[in-house]
């Protein structure tokens, strides 16, 4: 049987299990890979010198291959194309995105390097399966230094169209490289368009149905949606009722409903037009006041970035401004934290939560959306608030959808949630459970390495 070898930016640390905080990416990624399997990746360590020989590491018939990065590889590759270019640009912040020719360097330099690294430890009949925005060279670096298995790539983050993508100074050189892979998925048919479209357009290749056929190669794109260990989830959020943590806040309530967000503090969620509409609800419908309390978790995340810093000012701003506003000497509206939350945790909180609030201003496909639905108790489910610029949209219709950028709708929609009857509740959940339920990460790990042993 061919061996998988996954690579991505991130790797999580061996036997983090669905219990951990890591990533989205990571945690759906581990639920499904088998022993013998290779990660391959950076270690999240920043060094003086780094070393050309990864470290590794085994957990569960897994092996973990980590290297390094040097201050200027973080600071080029990292920090700067990838999450100061290619995120704004693919999340359509146009306005945020900061280009210089030297961090692409960077970029292109650390995907050769992940290449050196890589290449000695692949075998003949591996599947490669790159993972993610940081990687989009790396098929055509291990091409370059004579690599010729099958290589796959995953966009985890939104595809944008034409108009959008030719800001990008070096659009022409990225659509190539993403050509140089047998397999390119994407999270929903709307991106998947876009990709065949800006491939027509930018680089002369033909586009034969959903292939595109370059010099002698064809190139398949394919979308095939991210799902979540759906029975898994289910089974800790049942689980962690039972729990002092859940028991505490439970008793801190005091019989109000929970509205729940919990995300990376990041410009794409939407989190400033977030905390106005909830500001929105308690101004229009101030019969909601002191029946709701909002829980905002926002992990800090990529704190190098200056946009990053400048949205953390921001919310501690709105968060002191809405607490001043409405709060209560017995009642507080928004509780805002910017800690990590174990999942365990997290999966409790959803449950007992009243109210799912995912309203990001564009998201790929937004794993909390499906974890909320998995977590809720069918006789009493809480309801799911979703943007409709998520990917996630796509499969879960019957959520209340909502532009996020309009914080009224995002009042009129807490307010709804709320008063919200038993039955309607409980159908909407069935029908959303049933789509969580059937696209799972394994479905999603399956249907792409299929692809990519058909290529
Ligand atoms: O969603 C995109 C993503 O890059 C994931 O791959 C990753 O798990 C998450 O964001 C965290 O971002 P970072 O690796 O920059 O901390």
């Amino acid at each position: 049987m061919a061996r998988l070898v996954i690579v991505s930016n991130r790797v999580p640390p061996p036997r983090a299990g669905s219990g951990a905080s890591a990533g989205g990416l990571a945690v759906a990624l581990q639920s499904f890979v088998e022993p013998g399997t290779l990660w391959f990746g950076w270690s999240g360590r920043v060094v003086d010198k780094p070393s050309d020989t990864p470290r590794m590491a085994e957990g569960q018939g897994v092996s973990y291959a980590t290297i390094d990065l040097s201050g200027v590889d973080y600071d080029r590759f990292y920090v700067g194309f990838a999450n100061s270019s290619l995120w704004p640009l693919l999340h359509f912040r146009l306005g945020l995105m900061r280009y210089r020719r030297e961090d692409f360097e960077g970029y292109l330099a650390v995907n050769g390097d992940f290449a050196d690294a890589l290449l000695p430890m692949l075998r003949e009949g591996d599947l490669v399966w790159v993972h993610d925005y940081h990687l989009i060279p790396l098929a055509a670096a291990l091409r370059a230094r004579g690599f010729t298995g099958r290589i796959g790539f995953f966009l985890h983050i939104p595809f944008v169209p034409a108009s959008v993508l030719e800001a990008l100074p070096p659009a022409y050189e990225l659509l190539c490289a993403l050509c140089a892979f047998d397999v390119v998925g994407f999270q929903t048919r709307t991106h998947l368009q876009d990709f065949l479209d800006c491939a027509r357009r930018f680089t002369g290749f033909t586009v034969e149905g959903e292939e595109v056929v370059t010099n002698g190669r064809r190139v398949r794109a394919i979308a095939d949606p991210i799902g979540i260990d759906a029975t898994g989830f289910a089974r800790v959020a049942a689980r962690s009722t039972g729990t002092a943590y859940i028991r505490r806040m439970r008793e801190s309530l005091v019989g109000r409903n929970l509205a729940i967000s919990a995300e990376r503090l990041d410009y794409s969620k939407g989190l400033p037009n977030r905390f106005e509409g909830f500001a929105r609800l308690l101004t229009r419908f101030p019969q909601q006041q002191r029946r709701v309390s909002l829980l905002q978790i926002a992990a800090r995340s990529r704190e190098d970035v200056a946009e990053y810093q400048a949205l953390r000012r921001e919310l501690d701003r709105l968060a002191g401004d809405i607490n001043g506003r409405f709060s209560q000497f017995d009642w507080m509206p928004l509780h805002y934290m910017t800690q990590t939350v174990a999942r365990t945790k997290l999966a409790g909180l959803f449950r007992i939560a009243r109210i799912g609030l995912v309203t990001p201003l564009r998201d790929g496909m937004n794993l909390v959306a499906k974890e909320f639905i998995a977590a809720q108790d069918p006789a009493d489910p809480g309801v799911l608030i979703l943007s409709r610029f998520a990917g996630a949209a796509e499969e879960l219709s019957d959520a209340l959808l909502v532009n996020p950028y309009d914080p009224d709708a995002i009042a009129e929609a807490m307010n709804t949630a709320l008063e919200m009857p038993l039955e309607e509740r409980q159908e909407r959940h069935a029908v959303l459970r049933r789509a969580v339920f059937d696209v799972t990460a394994a479905r999603y790990c399956n249907m792409f390495v299929d692809a990519l042993k058909a290529a």
